[in-house]
């Protein structure tokens, strides 16, 4: 298994300047990707004034942008990525939004140690970049005050092959970094047990797009 250095600087090699600017010219032109414009509707109908936010591996930060022009707080952007880190500090300059949008670089699971526990963390199409899916949600759950919105790959024999596929391109580049496709059952069960309560459900293929509200919230 890649180990989490080599992995947050292989996702910083693939995850470039280059990445970012094609993403936010995309997501400036047409909106938030499908699965992030889902986990919008489903954190929607919750009430999110004044909460405060982390996004992990937020890329150029569409979710945090949402957040903020809803009446969030507070949003802090922890990636592994430099390139999107830039992109989405400079969105935040652009908007006036310094002062309530945070940004740090590196592993989530480490990182969480600098930052204060947070109403609401998404991980929008995270989970298939970490190779310990164990680790990351259970560091989340243990952050997270009120909600967890994830989106992550649906599982099977047909994910697997188009990981495989994936894991060879890295290879072959010489970059460590690799997808995964997690257990769609386990995953869940990592939520039950750390008393998160499943309160949506949708899809955009490969996607699982789900939030869960810690029990006692
Ligand atoms: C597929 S991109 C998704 C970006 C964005 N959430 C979106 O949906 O457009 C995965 C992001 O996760 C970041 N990432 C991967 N592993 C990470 C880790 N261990 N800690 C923090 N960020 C990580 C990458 O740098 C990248 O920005």
């Amino acid at each position: 298994m890649t180990s989490i250095a080599e992995h947050c600087c292989g996702a910083d090699r693939f995850f470039d300047e280059k990445t970012a600017a094609k993403e936010y010219r995309n997501y400036l032109k047409k909106g938030p990707r499908k699965a992030t414009a889902k986990i919008i509707r489903q954190l929607s109908a919750q009430d999110i004034t004044g909460k405060n936010m982390v996004d992990v591996g937020g890329g150029i930060g569409a979710l945090q942008w949402w957040f903020l022009a809803q009446g969030g707080r507070q949003t802090t952007d922890i990636d592994a990525s430099s390139g999107y880190l830039a992109k989405a500090r400079d969105h935040a300059v652009k908007n006036g939004w310094q002062d309530k949008a945070r940004f740090v670089m590196g592993d989530c699971t480490d990182k969480y140690k600098e930052v204060d526990e947070a109403h609401v963390i998404t991980l929008d199409k995270v989970v298939c970049c970490y190779p310990d899916f164990k680790e990351i949600l259970t560091a989340t759950c243990n952050k997270a005050k009120e909600y967890v919105a994830l989106s992550y790959p649906m599982d099977g024999f047909i994910a697997q092959a188009i990981r495989n596929l994936g894991a060879l391109f890295f290879m072959l580049k010489g970059n460590p970094f690799r997808p995964y496709v997690h257990p769609v059952k386990e995953i869940r069960s990592v939520f039950a047990a750390k008393g998160f309560t499943r309160i949506a459900h949708d899809t955009s293929f490969p996607w699982h797009i789900e939030t869960y509200v810690r029990a006692s919230a």
